[in-house]
């Protein structure tokens, strides 16, 4: 698959160095441009590509969002439209500054980004798993005790895509149901950060009705 992964940090280039691992061709962006990531990418192999944010989000059919959720009004969001997105991030106050709609409870982060992609099909997951355990907990589909991510979202295919990657980079996927949901298991819920298995996340999900 082609993905673009906007934001080149700790989780944008572990995802970056797990996808190319799976086969996958991968353009990364980040703020500064290109040529700040010319080390990076010839690290990483032939597949791998530095672009623009406007160049990565044109050459994939899959965008990974990895950035300080703060910065998402500067993705682009006629280039987004129609494509399977990936919301990585989690809302920190105290970095992505105050935003009133998820304060109050009205939206969660995902929503307030969606309502500035509109068109695209947006899937939250990977924002709940520290970049070490990414890097290192990843295990072949299959095998016992397979760590666990939850997603949520609205398109069933960008969903379908979603699970794929997630097993592409050693995770078995939990559907926590529609982008809503992704109140379960965004930043200071009890899912966060924690290792479980699809069982166990499965009901570590249903800590609220
Ligand atoms: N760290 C974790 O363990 C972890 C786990 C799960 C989810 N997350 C979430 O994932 C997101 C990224 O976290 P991180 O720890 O990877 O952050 P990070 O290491 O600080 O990297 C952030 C990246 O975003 C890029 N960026 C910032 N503003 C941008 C803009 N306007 N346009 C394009 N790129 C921009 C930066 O570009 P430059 O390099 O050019 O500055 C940098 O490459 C955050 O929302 C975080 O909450 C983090």
């Amino acid at each position: 698959m082609r993905i673009a992964i906007v934001g080149s940090g700790k989780i944008g280039s572990t995802l970056a160095q797990l996808l190319l691992l799976a086969g996958h061709e991968v353009w990364i962006a980040n703020r500064r441009g290109p040529d700040s990531l010319q080390d990076l990418v010839a690290g990483l192999g032939l597949r791998a590509h530095a672009a623009t944010v406007a160049q990565a989000a044109e050459a994939a059919e899959v965008v990974i969002v990895a950035l300080p959720f703060g910065a998402f009004q500067d993705l682009p969001a006629d280039l987004l439209r129609g494509k399977v997105v990936i919301d990585a991030t989690n809302y920190v106050v105290d970095r992505d500054g105050t935003i009133v709609a998820i304060e109050t409870g009205q939206k969660t982060s995902t929503e307030v980004l969606v309502a500035h992609l509109p068109g695209a099909r947006v899937v939250k997951t990977y924002n709940g798993i520290f970049w070490e355990h990414l890097r290192d907990d990843g295990r072949p589909s299959g095998g016992p005790n397979r760590r666990a991510l939850p997603l949520a979202g609205d398109d069933p295919d960008a969903k379908q895509t979603a699970t794929q990657l997630l097993s592409d980079t050693g995770f078995d996927a939990v559907d926590a149901g529609a982008l809503s949901q992704g109140r379960r298991f965004q930043r200071g819920t009890p899912p966060y950060v924690q290792r479980y298995t699809a069982d166990e996340l499965t009901d570590a999900l249903n800590w609220t009705s």
